[in-house]
């Protein structure tokens, strides 16, 4: 028996797991009850403010291991997460954010700083293993930037699905400044920010009124 005969073993019986791995998923679960339907998405609610319960570095740990699953494209996981949580970080970030967001981060017990790598394809041989996917992205800095951005965004909703899923509440935020945050964590790297995530357990008494969605009918077609 050669080398590849060996791999080819090996890989078919890896592909038998991954197989069954999902029957026995099926088996044991096949849909979310409502009441986890509503805590991930239905009524889950954007937080404005927070009380002083921390979040812990195994929380943050559940968050990333769920939020690694996420599918991306070429497995190529572009995010790149900073939990910024000491007096210092958070002085740092407050240098970006525009003034109405200023106090919602500052009281924020974490604020995650979602970003993406741009030079995430480095890492293809790691991730996509059977493949080398490099070539794709070695001299087209846009198309890798596009990528990284896309991917990183999916990644940034898994992330607050999954920090909903274990009971924390989030607070996406966009009005800063990504220009101040780059020189202020990723100077001389390949990383770019894209949104913050405030994270902890919310303060209920900040938030407003439901605001509406469009119906199935208003953006929704068939083709
Ligand atoms: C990527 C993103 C950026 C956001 N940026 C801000 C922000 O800068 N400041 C803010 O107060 N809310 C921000 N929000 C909150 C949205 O306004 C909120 O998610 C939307 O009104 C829906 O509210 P709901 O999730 O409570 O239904 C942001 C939300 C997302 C997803």
């Amino acid at each position: 028996m050669n080398d590849n005969a060996l791999a080819e073993d090996t890989l078919a019986s890896l592909r038998d797991q991954a197989q069954q791995d999902i029957r026995d998923l099926r088996a044991r679960k096949n849909e979310l009850d409502q009441d986890s339907i509503d805590l991930i998405l239905t009524g889950a609610r954007s937080h404005y403010a927070w009380t002083d319960r921390p979040v812990t570095d195994d929380q943050l740990h559940a968050i990333y291991d769920m939020t690694k699953m996420g599918s991306t494209s070429m497995n190529g996981c572009p995010a790149r997460f900073v939990f910024v949580r000491s007096a210092e970080g958070k002085e740092r970030l407050a240098k970006s954010v525009k003034p109405t967001n200023l106090k919602k981060l500052m009281g924020a017990p974490v604020t995650a700083i979602i970003a993406h790598d741009t030079a995430f394809w480095q890492e293809l041989p790691r991730l996509f293993p059977h493949e080398d996917r490099r070539g794709h992205f070695s001299d087209k800095p846009a198309y890798a930037e596009e990528t990284a951005f896309r991917n990183a965004t999916l990644q940034g909703a898994y992330f607050m699905i999954a920090a909903r899923a274990i009971g924390l509440d989030v607070g996406p935020m966009s009005g800063f400044s990504n220009e101040i945050v780059d020189q202020e964590f990723f100077a001389g790297t390949t990383l770019k920010s894209n949104f913050l995530c405030n994270l902890g357990y919310a303060d209920e008494s900040a938030l407003f009124q439901r605001l509406p969605r469009f119906d199935f009918d208003d953006v929704c077609s068939f083709a």
